[in-house]
């Protein structure tokens, strides 16, 4: 039976519903970076000067970065010391085969394609799988994942689990996919057009929670039944792995390296953005079980990415890559981060920001519908929301409503926004920051006040949209 080692925890103290001593960082820091302060006068001008969109904002501007856990990770000694040896041979390079043999040995897929994020994995593998006209169905398509699905004149259906539409039920795997509705679909009139079932573990795109097994397994069974390939973007494999063992009954006591082989067992191949949980700041994988598409992977991969031995990596990225891969599943470490998204939630909370229950491991997810409930969907509560934490204390999120997932006079499902959590980057304390800014601002809600887009209006709009207050603007205290 595995128990988690005691230097995780800290004895315990109690204030209402959070407990603060609950959690300690598994590491000591050997190399630090100052943080910029800046008055909120100063943080005002910033704001207007980005035209209130926080990702025209400098990080030199930013005291707490909580914009995205991707590709935000602090690397650790045995990995910085790792990028040193790096093969920078074109073909053939070592510093792959130790990748390649890190990522079999984890993932049991035979064949292993590096790439340098993501999206790059799900362009290549959708253009092998995927012809025009046909669908994918997903717990939860990822923005860039149905992107590339669409790229491909297909078309992207999600089916999340009913649960995962209330945000504040408790349900442990909100993640899963609806099963009713993907018999529906396999058994209906565009059932022949279902190119591939993709399972998003943890669901990003679905506030980050966790996929069970037993909604993985009745999947595989639904995905052999139709001979449809049942593929998984696995870019928080390990935390989904640690979210199982906590909370699915019967999977106590396993070791989050079984648990995520387990799941890897269950799926026809899968991609990963490493940028996650490969704890580094770039670099990705397809892996797969079938040779022949492999090696058609391997053709696209060759004309966008680079040779199979490299895929648009440097060898030293590989390197900390694969180390990263190692460290990631470590129980300690997995239990000190979900035990940080769960503190977080529950002094958020205590703070008065309505949150998503329950937490995951990546992020807290605000819900800025409830908090401002007098800013209508079309005037963005979730930028109100960003601007005001950033004004108040210099702490820079993002938004999930209707300006990254709405469009013309559609709203989003919720206006969330999402304070994401770097891995192994911000101790307790920069946290404890952050939730007393937010009982700041959240002082002032009823003051804050919408905003309308005044160009341009692109597809992904969130990345480039110039805003700007509505009503009277307010001087700051
Ligand atoms: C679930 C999920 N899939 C795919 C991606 C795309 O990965 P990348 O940003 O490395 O291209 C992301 C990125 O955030 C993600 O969260």
């Amino acid at each position: 039976m595995h128990e988690f080692p005691d230097t995780v925890r800290a004895p315990l103290r109690r204030t209402n519903s959070v407990e603060w001593g609950a959690v300690m960082e598994p590491f000591r820091i050997k190399a630090v970076e100052p943080i910029p302060f800046l008055t909120p006068e100063k943080r005002q001008q910033i704001l207007d000067e980005a035209d209130h969109n926080i990702f025209r904002v400098r990080a030199s501007d930013v005291t707490i970065d909580l914009l995205t856990d991707s590709g935000t990770t602090a690397m650790s000694s045995a990995q910085w010391s790792s990028l040193f040896m790096g093969d920078e041979s074109y073909a053939g390079a070592s510093s792959y085969e130790r990748f390649e043999q890190t990522a079999k040995d984890l993932t049991g897929f035979p064949e292993i394609i590096p790439i340098h994020q993501g999206r790059a994995g799900e362009r290549i593998l959708f253009t092998e799988l995927l012809s025009s006209g046909q669908i994918t169905a997903a717990n939860t398509h990822f923005d860039s994942t149905r992107a590339n699905v669409e790229m491909l004149q297909c078309k992207a259906v999600d089916l999340p689990c009913p649960e995962a539409a209330d945000l504040t039920d408790q349900s442990p795997f909100k993640g899963n996919i609806d099963l009713d509705r993907l018999w529906e679909l396999l058994a209906g009139p565009d059932g022949e057009k279902l190119g591939a079932v993709i399972m998003t573990v943890t669901n990003n795109g679905g506030g980050g929670q966790p996929v069970s097994l037993a909604n993985l397994r009745s999947v595989q069974e639904v995905c052999q039944k139709y001979g449809v390939p049942l593929l998984l973007d696995a870019s928080r494999f390990a935390e989904n792995a640690h979210l199982i063992i906590a909370r699915e009954p019967g999977q106590e006591g396993r070791s989050p390296r079984e648990v995520a082989r387990t799941m890897f067992d269950l799926a026809d191949g899968c991609w990963a953005s490493l940028k996650k949980d490969g704890l580094a700041n770039t670099g990705g994988f397809i892996a797969l079980r079938d040779t022949e598409t492999a090696a058609r992977c391997r053709e696209l991969l060759i004309a966008w990415e680079g040779f199979p031995t490299y895929g648009g990596l440097a060898g030293r990225d590989l390197e900390a890559l694969a180390q990263g891969l190692r460290e990631v599943t470590d129980p300690a470490y997995l239990t000190y981060r979900a035990d940080t998204a769960r503190w977080f939630a529950d002094a958020l909370a205590e703070a008065g920001l309505p949150v998503m229950r329950p937490a995951g491991c990546h992020a807290v997810y605000a819900d800025a519908g409830r908090l401002l409930p007098h800013i209508p969907p079309a005037e963005f509560p979730g930028v109100a929301l960003v601007c005001e934490l950033y004004r108040t204390a210099g702490v820079r999120t993002v938004e999930f409503g209707t300006l990254t997932l709405g469009h013309d006079d559609q709203p989003a499902p919720h206006e969330l926004v999402r304070l994401a959590l770097p891995r192994r980057v911000y101790t307790r304390s920069h946290l404890e920051y952050v939730v007393e800014s937010v009982s700041d601002a959240v002082g002032r809600a009823e003051e804050l006040t919408g905003f309308e887009i005044t160009g341009p209006q692109a597809p992904m709009r969130h990345f480039t949209a110039r805003l700007s207050p509505l009503g009277k603007g307010r001087d700051i205290q």
